[in-house]
């Protein structure tokens, strides 16, 4: 190992075990500096080896993983950052150290880097350029009703795309975490746990499962299966969550809302940091893999998610006529309830109640 390789090693190490120093080795630091002597030095110096060697045995010992054998660096490339999720793991990743770097399409701005992930050149640009050691692949056609309408294109996006994302990473050795959705399962037969036998509905549901064999093809990879999202909008319209508050507001106009599927409001910030838990694990950790869920734990019709969101605001509710027959338009499970338990079994995570979040989400449109 070379001189700057150990250096990388070690910077890592502090960052990953978020390595605070004892109070000895502050004072001894400052007795250093404020003497200018050497033995002052040579005593914090010593200070310092002695606990950093310490946690990197106790992290050997924790993960199994050797110290030469460590991820270094806490690069990460997110695709769809403009979009509804990946703002959040945007966040989520710049608060807590990493260098991040957000792509997007129509919407790159704000520091976000334009990329058409449809064209092989600009994908493979990407990660050459940053070399990250993770990339999160939000980016997606993931509106069940448009890829009806424009199947072809919504297939060079959902799986194409991905194909050339995973090409791009297979030459570096870059672990990529595809974000999928549990409109990949047929929701007859609920909770559904990671190796449960995916069966999709509609062409969306169908073509997120081709991302996602695309993406398990590739040993270095994870797959995270998410349901309904809603967080920060650009506009109401940008969540069919949040989209709920215009028939609220369409009071005293009778307004029909779905109340056959069952649905699991899930906090975008709470899908961050697990996003987040994935990475952080998977650098300390290269074989942790696989595929994963996570989910809200409040289970909800789209009837009494506007129900609670009027009640939350104080708006009239009496005009949402509840609707106990299937949606229209492509076809949704009835409930693909994600079994989000393996990743709770590690500690990860956290779920807002849909009352917390969507108040969180909703104040600056009833400020
Ligand atoms: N939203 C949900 O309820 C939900 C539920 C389950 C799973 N998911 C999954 O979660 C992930 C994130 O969904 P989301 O709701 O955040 O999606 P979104 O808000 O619709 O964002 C889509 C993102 O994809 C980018 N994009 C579109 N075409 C592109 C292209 N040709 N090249 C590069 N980027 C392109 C968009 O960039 P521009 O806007 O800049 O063009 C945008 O950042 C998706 O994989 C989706 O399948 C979402």
């Amino acid at each position: 190992m070379t001189l700057s390789d150990s250096a990388e090693h070690i910077c890592c190490l502090i960052s990953h075990l978020e390595l605070c120093m004892s109070c000895r080795t502050h004072n001894l630091a400052e007795q250093a500096e404020s003497t200018h002597d050497q033995s002052s030095c040579v005593k914090w110096i010593d200070a310092i080896n002695f606990k950093l060697f310490t946690d990197i045995r106790v992290h050997s010992a924790l993960t199994g993983v050797s110290f030469g054998k460590m991820s270094v660096k806490r690069v990460v490339v997110v695709t769809g950052a403009s979009g509804l999720l990946g703002r959040a793991v945007k966040a989520e990743f710049d608060k807590a150290g990493w260098t991040c770097v957000g792509t997007a399409f129509s919407r790159a701005q704000d520091g976000l880097e334009k990329v058409d992930l449809t064209e092989r050149d600009q994908v493979e640009a990407l990660i050459s350029k940053h070399n990250p050691s993770i990339v999160v692949h939000s980016a997606a056609e993931r509106r069940p009703d448009v890829v009806d309408k424009r199947p072809r294109e919504a297939e060079v996006m959902n799986v194409t795309a991905t194909q050339y994302l995973v090409d791009a990473c297979a030459k570096q050795n870059v672990f990529v975490l595809y974000i999928s959705t549990d409109y990949v399962f047929d929701g007859k037969a609920p909770p559904y746990k990671p190796t449960c036998q995916p069966n999709p509905l509609n062409a969306y549901g169908r073509l997120k499962r081709e991302g996602e064999k695309v993406v398990l093809k590739y040993p270095n990879s994870g797959v995270l299966r998410v349901p309904i999202l809603y967080g920060q909008v650009e506009q109401l319209a940008e969540s069919s969550v949040t989209a709920l508050v215009e028939g609220v507001r369409r009071h005293p106009e009778p307004v029909r809302m779905s109340n056959y599927e069952l649905r699991y409001p899930t906090y975008c910030p709470d899908v961050a940091m697990v996003i987040r838990q994935i990475s952080e694990r998977h650098l300390s950790d290269p074989t942790f893999t696989g595929v994963w869920h996570w989910s809200g734990a409040d289970c909800m019709t789209k009837f009494a998610m506007a129900t609670a969101i009027a009640e939350l605001f104080s708006l009239p509710h009496e005009h949402l006529c509840a609707d106990d027959t299937p949606s229209s338009g492509a076809t949704r499970p009835h409930d693909a309830h994600l079994d989000c338990t393996e990743l709770q079994s590690l500690g990860f995570g956290n779920q807002t109640s849909f009352r917390e979040g969507i108040k969180a989400a909703l104040q600056p449109y009833f400020s």
